[in-house]
């Protein structure tokens, strides 16, 4: 049995009094679920404070994305290894939102993807579809061709120590949440997938749902048999939806 994870990636929003009200407010209910795994991915700036936060309670966190570089003249980035020695857990890689606006390519998904293991973090690796790309029933071939991109690099093996998160581009931020079927059938797929190159790396590796995930349609997407938890944007920021998504994990 995969452990659910219910995932907040909190994106470019906080102040640090948000930060400590919000962590605050979603602890005893993290601590209270024990066979859920939670963990936020607050902006950088704001990890030490989480860290500090989130030391006396069963909160893990990770970063939103961190450089291929460990060091440098590489002005603006954030290295896997400061992250680690913060006691980060994770760092998402690939999100929709940095191959749309920085440009990531699959290739430099998969560099940072090796540069977040080899740096003793979890990379939890993003994937999924345009509306478009829906709509042109090409849903099964771009998520191959993510997954691909970073296995012809990292090996299959590499994903055992992954988290894999399915995020249709056309759910995220817009309040359409795929339906629970539309979710399951592409998570099956990967999985499916997954184990023609590895039956203990497609049964171990937890596959998250992301996009528009609330308090209200969080407990039917993650009672379907390959979906293990979900990457919360919007809803990760208020107290109560969190709480709720974490609640319909247990
Ligand atoms: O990383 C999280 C996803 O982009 C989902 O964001 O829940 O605001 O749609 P959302």
């Amino acid at each position: 049995m995969r452990t659910p994870l219910v995932m907040g990636n909190w994106k470019l929003n906080g102040t640090k009094e948000s930060v400590a009200t919000l962590i605050k407010g979603i602890e005893s209910a993290a601590d209270s679920a024990s066979n859920v795994e939670v963990a936020v991915c607050p902006p950088a700036i704001f990890i030490e404070q989480v860290a500090n936060l989130t030391a006396n309670n069963s909160i893990e966190f990770g970063a939103q994305d961190v450089s291929t570089n460990v060091s440098g003249a590489f002005t603006g980035e954030t290295s896997p290894v400061m992250v680690k020695e913060f006691g980060a857990k994770y760092s998402l890689v690939g999100h929709s939102e940095r191959r749309q606006y920085h440009n990531e390519t699959d290739a430099v998904v998969a560099a940072k993807f090796v540069a977040i293991q080899e740096n003793g973090l979890v990379p939890v690796l993003c994937i999924g579809e345009t509306l478009e790309e829906r709509e042109t029933d090409k849903t099964f071939a771009v998520v191959e061709t993510q997954l691909k991109a970073v296995i012809d690099v990292a090996g299959i093996a590499a994903v055992e120590n992954s988290v894999i998160a399915y995020e249709p581009v056309w759910a995220i931020g817009t309040g359409k949440v795929a339906t629970s079927e539309q979710a399951q059938e592409v998570h099956a797929h990967i999985r499916s997938w997954l184990k023609a190159q590895s039956e203990v790396v497609a049964e171990k590796v937890q596959i998250l749902y992301g996009g528009s995930v609330k308090a209200n349609s969080a407990k039917e997407l993650f009672a379907q048999a390959d979906i293990d938890g979900g990457l919360v944007g919007g809803a990760a920021l208020i107290i109560e939806e969190f709480v709720g998504i974490i609640e319909g994990a247990k």
